[in-house]
């Protein structure tokens, strides 16, 4: 893969858009999709196989290098997990111990970071858990923490974009008890279909291409892919299908519907809303997830549509992906489909403990987001951002401050957003979430509570999913303390200053990272 373009991001992207603003050419969109033909059957993560040892289920995966046919007959160099591309979804449920052996067969470090998943700083698989080429790592810890579409892929300090655009992401799905009684399409593959959705640039060679050619939000690719399928259709046999929408992409935000129809929104990033909620559209930005359930009658097709984009107050939307419209995925209903029930769901037994209550919160935190800055800092492994306490509820306050696209993540929680500039957010956004897009100059209230893992040396983070802009500094660290600790010290924080450009992005530290834990 090579890397296009040379321009500089951040304010000299933004001269350079808004002086084609000012030229008069305000094209349609500069970052159009190619118009794909719907031929291909979706590709399905293999479910992952594990082995139950001790009362603890263990899975495996190879980060390894191969080669993927996107097109026919054109091989594309590419990642994957156990395989060349993407990796196997791995499944699990409430209560359970797991453990991952992870082998780096790469030829460099790299990491593996379990997206959304509540569990120690030491097992997050962060900047700080990194692994080197050749290296297992096996983190364990107890699923705890309602039923989601979570999702796995590397977090390496400063080259996680292109780590995932290779290819290395999967789908982590947590099963309770809410979930397993719900009636809701549950036949993995056949009626309740994880999506991956990706988009890429491909050079004349046929070889993946991430552009640093000035687009601030980092590559938007003319590509579009569901699980690494092109052009995919997937054939219905019921009369719901539940689609476990997955933004998987480095920088592009999607605005996922139908044009015929309208769906039914039943998770977000963290699990089950209270209850459906009807939506002709979602948006999703890098790194979030919605579980949405779709009606069909036999023998009709309809597509999957990512409309313009409504990214809030950004300037020069055009640039950003606002303009882009296209299909995503196919759906060809049988001429009979099997009845499948009218999506409803009981609340958890864990409900009243996973509730989270504003009015224990104890602290508040604001976090402003500018020019790859949070707080006006860039990522520094070695420095600690947040020391919260074990047990606190918190409010976070999170704002972008500059008019561009952002998606602000914690790790180790999953939070409710309390207000947008105020207001109570819209049902699509009142769900559990670990991620969210930050419409430019509104303030998001955040309510999360850190129940336990202390370690006083070990960070989580806190950052933009787009991962140009994480990789860039636009990344924070937290530790959890329990009574009387104090931060520590993390234990490869190497001196930051790392993360400071496009430079630096294939600089790495690989002879000093050490694949610990
Ligand atoms: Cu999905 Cu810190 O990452
Ligand atoms: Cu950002």
């Amino acid at each position: 893969m090579r890397r296009a373009g040379a321009l500089a991001a951040g304010p000299a992207a933004l001269a350079l858009v808004l002086a084609l603003a000012g030229c008069g050419m305000v094209p349609g969109s500069v970052t159009p999709v190619d118009e794909a033909e719907f031929t291909n059957e979706l590709a399905i993560p293999p479910l992952a196989p594990s082995r139950v040892v001790d009362g603890t289920r263990v899975f495996e995966l190879t980060a390894q290098e191969g080669t993927t046919e996107f097109r026919p007959g054109v091989q594309t160099e590419t990642w994957g997990f156990n395989g060349s591309y993407l990796g196997p979804t791995l499944r699990a449920e409430r209560g359970e111990r797991v453990a991952v052996e992870f082998t780096n067969e790469l030829g460099e470090r790299t990491s593996v970071h379990w997206h959304g998943m509540h569990l120690p700083a030491a097992m997050d698989g962060g900047p700080h858990q990194e692994v080197e080429p050749g290296a297992t790592w096996r983190p364990t810890w107890e699923i705890d923490q309602p039923a989601a579409s979570l999702w796995y892929h590397p977090h390496p300090h400063g080259v996680t974009e292109e780590h995932v655009y290779r290819g290395l992401a999967g789908m982590f799905l947590l099963d309770d008890d809410a979930s397993r009684a719900a009636a809701l399409p549950q036949e993995y593959g056949v009626d309740d279909v994880p999506v991956i959705v990706q988009d890429k640039v491909f050079d004349d060679d046929g070889q993946l291409e991430l552009e640093d050619n000035g687009s601030e939000p980092g590559t938007l690719g003319g590509t579009v892919l569901a699980n690494g399928t092109v052009g995919a259709y997937h054939e219905v046999t019921t009369e719901r299908v539940r689609l476990r929408l997955l933004n998987g992409s480095t920088a592009r935000t999607y605005q996922l519907g139908f044009q015929d129809r309208d769906m039914e929104l039943v998770a977000s990033d963290g699990g089950l809303l209270d209850a459906p909620v009807t939506l002709e559209q979602v948006r999703l930005a890098p790194g979030e997830r919605a579980e949405v359930v779709v009606e069909m009658e036999p023998g009709e097709t309809t597509r999957l549509h990512s409309f313009e984009a409504d990214l809030g107050g950004v300037v020069v939307p055009f640039a950003m992906g606002g303009n882009d419209a296209f299909d995503v995925l196919e759906l060809r209903a049988a001429d009979e489909l099997t009845p499948s029930p009218e999506p409803a769901w009981e609340p958890s037994v864990h409900a009243a403990q996973d509730a989270l209550h504003e009015d224990s919160a104890a602290v508040t935190r604001t976090f402003d987001l500018d020019d790859r800055q949070i707080n006006g800092r860039r990522m520094d492994m070695g420095r600690i951002d947040e020391v919260v306490s074990e047990g606190d509820t918190e409010i976070w306050e999170v704002r972008s401050i500059v008019p561009m696209p952002h998606s602000f993540h914690v790790h180790d929680v999953q939070f409710r957003i309390l207000s947008v500039d105020g207001d109570a957010p819209p049902p699509e956004l009142a769900g559990p979430k670990d991620t969210v897009y930050l419409e430019p100059n509104r303030t998001y209230r955040l309510l999360m509570r850190f129940d336990d893992y202390t370690d006083p040396d070990v960070p989580y983070m806190f950052h933009c999913h787009m991962l140009l802009h994480e990789d860039e500094g636009m990344m924070g660290q937290f530790v959890v303390v329990g009574p009387g600790q104090e931060a520590g010290t993390p234990p490869d924080g190497h001196g930051g200053g790392h993360g400071g450009g496009h430079g630096d992005a294939h600089g790495g530290d690989a002879d000093t990272h050490a694949a610990h834990h």
